[in-house]
């Protein structure tokens, strides 16, 4: 998957195909506007202000408590980049925004463009990290449960769209009682496995932070009676034994590689016989050739939230493998293609 520039008319075909046209400037410029609009938007309120209907300028000011000038601004930007549609005075929703950033679309993306905008101000001193390569790693430092919380609602977004897609790839020859999730924080995953298995409880190993959040999460979905949370940190912590099913989902590109060799082991020790082991992260085909938009920047991003890469499937393979682990197969997922899903199992 790519962002890429899309000529409009015969002109501005022309112009790309000439090669006069400065690409560059094109997607710094828009790159940087496109996710600051749809943040803003988003936040402001101004497609949950449309839900109902069209309304004019004055009306989404009022409705968004704006000043009426800004909103024009605001409005005529996202309607430049197709994100509202405009006709007579009037704004209006169109099939994008209305499926992706209303807050009651059952598609809404709101807490994961939320998320966006923490991950903005992580960005902010890019130069500078780059320069010095000294990073922190954002789980153990501190950061204030507002966060957290932007981080796991925002992840939990994802999980709500991937996670019965999930459970239908990952196949269980018999039915689970007992499931580990590993760093799984808003416990979406695990809950969309406990809608799938009657029977199931999960338990989600995780920091006080994410722990704190999750726990208000399930009480939400009202699943708070089969998944319980244990606070940890899963390079210390006890996983316990006796599992059906442990999920180590994205969370290996926020430990090193030693502690991820050392989880592959945990979990399958953790697991039963014939037990089953999923891993979800960030796809990447190592140091072979190019990478997809999503490989290349992940390392960039990993490395500055977390101190930490986007390990490629082969070493990812491998450590699962060393562990154990056999019968490795990789699921690809519609909702998220560039990911790696990948499940073994407990000889
Ligand atoms: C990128 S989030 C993934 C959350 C969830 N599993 C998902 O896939 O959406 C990484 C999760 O791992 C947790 N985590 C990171 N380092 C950890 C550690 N050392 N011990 C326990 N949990 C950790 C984070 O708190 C967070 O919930």
């Amino acid at each position: 998957m790519r962002l890429g520039i899309v000529p409009e008319g015969i002109v501005d075909r022309i112009a790309l195909a000439s090669g006069q046209l400065p690409t560059p400037i094109v997607e710094t410029f828009w790159g940087i506007a496109l996710g600051r609009l749809i943040i803003t938007g988003a936040q402001l309120g101004v497609f949950d202000a449309l839900v109902e209907g069209e309304k004019t300028v004055e009306e989404i000011a009022e409705y968004t408590k704006c000043d009426p000038e800004g909103m024009e601004t605001l409005l005529d930007a996202l309607n430049g980049f197709g994100y509202l549609a405009r006709s007579d005075g009037h704004f209006s929703l169109n099939k994008k925004s209305r499926k992706w950033l209303t807050k009651t679309s059952s598609s809404s993306m709101y807490d994961a463009i939320m998320f966006m905008s923490e991950l903005w101000k992580m960005m902010e001193d890019m130069e500078q990290t780059i320069k010095s390569g000294k990073t922190t790693n954002l789980h153990y430092a501190n950061k204030p449960p507002e966060f957290w919380e932007r981080y796991m609602r925002g992840l939990a977004t994802f999980a709500k769209y991937a996670g019965p897609e999930i459970v239908r790839k990952v196949p269980l020859k018999i039915k689970p009682k007992r499931l580990l999730g590993v760093g799984g924080g808003h416990a979406s995953y695990s809950m969309a496995f406990c809608r799938k298995y009657p029977e199931l409880k999960a338990e989600v190993l995780d920091l006080s932070g994410a722990v704190e959040q999750g726990k208000k999460i399930v009480k939400e979905q009202g699943l708070e009676d089969r998944v319980i949370f244990r606070e940890g940190d899963l390079r210390e912590a006890e996983w316990g034994e006796g599992y059906d099913l442990v999920l180590l989902f994205n969370v290996i590109h926020n430990i090193s590689v030693e502690e991820a060799e050392q989880a592959m082991v945990k979990a399958y020790q953790a697991l039963k016989p014939k037990g089953t082991f999923v891993i979800l992260d960030s796809e990447h085909i190592g140091g072979k050739g190019n990478l997809s938009v999503t490989s290349g920047f992940n390392e960039l991003l990993f490395f500055l939230l977390s101190s930490c890469r986007a390990y490629p499937e082969e070493s990812i393979r491998e450590w699962v493998t060393n562990a154990g682990f056999t019968k490795l197969r990789k699921r690809k997922l519609l909702a998220m293609p560039m990911t790696l899903l990948l499940i073994g199992e407990r000889e």
